[in-house]
């Protein structure tokens, strides 16, 4: 049923989740783990997005909305202010947001970092209600190796290191939108549910971010896919003590 979505992206990913990670996922007693991690990852998304924003494409205005709708958020998973209740109607924005005009490909990136900023928001919050439903008791997690261990590869000059961390980007959305699909079978049924329709926007996020990326490029990236490929892959199936969503073979 998903395997039209779910085909492009296994293909990019050069290896599948390990087996024994979708064991211990399934244990009822990483369920916590799990949710408080993916908390995280869905506020985590919507950051770098804005980071990178900032860094490359926004007005000074833009940078003071994007940053205004993202703070009770934060709040939140920072310093446990508000809920479900108070998050209710914060992911909103009164004005469409603008791109710097000297920034060539700025609008379009704009345009598709905001949609995925207020979509992360909106996973964040529903992921939140998953939570409370749960009674999970709500405490931030120190973050995996994961997106470090593939941020380590970035060039760091222009615009090479713009394309590398969209292209990190493209492999966490489709690593996240893969192992969604592998687990939800395993879930209690409401949380399946839920993971299952997580995958549409998941897929198009790692969709947007290769465009981005070869867009902003002069040359070909197909070398640095295979990089970045490669450095993700061994962080997905090397050994892991710290059992996390994007965490390697359980050991
Ligand atoms: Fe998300
Ligand atoms: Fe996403």
């Amino acid at each position: 049923m998903y395997d039209n979505l779910l085909a492009p992206i296994n293909a990019f990913l050069k290896y599948p989740t390990p087996d024994a990670w979708v064991e211990e996922a399934k244990k009822p007693e990483n369920l916590a783990i799990l949710l408080r991690d993916h908390l995280i990852c869905e506020l985590k998304a919507a950051q770098s997005a804005l980071f990178l924003l900032k860094r490359y494409a926004l007005t000074p205005e833009g940078v003071t909305q994007l940053t205004d709708l993202m703070a009770p958020y934060e709040q939140f998973a920072y310093k446990r202010i508000g809920n479900t209740q108070t998050l209710k109607g914060k992911n909103v924005l009164s004005k469409s947001i603008q791109a710097r005009s000297d920034c060539s490909y700025g609008q379009d990136m704009v345009d598709k970092m905001v949609l995925l900023i207020r979509e992360e928001l909106h996973h964040f919050y529903q992921v939140l209600e998953i939570i409370e439903e749960n009674n999970i008791p709500y405490d931030p997690i120190p973050a995996a190796r994961y997106a470090k261990g593939m941020l380590k590869g970035v060039r760091t000059y222009e615009p090479e290191a713009l394309i590398d961390k969209l292209i990190i980007g493209a492999y966490i959305e489709a690593r996240s939108c893969e192992r969604f699909a592998k687990i939800a079978p395993h879930l209690d049924e409401k949380i399946g549910k839920f993971y299952i329709s997580l995958l549409r926007s998941e897929a198009r996020h790692y969709q947007d971010y290769l465009t981005l990326a070869q867009d902003i490029s002069a040359v070909d990236i197909s070398d640095r896919i295979t990089f970045f490929g490669e450095k993700e892959a061994d962080l997905i199936t090397s050994p892991d003590k710290d059992f996390k969503f994007h965490s390697g073979t359980p050991v």
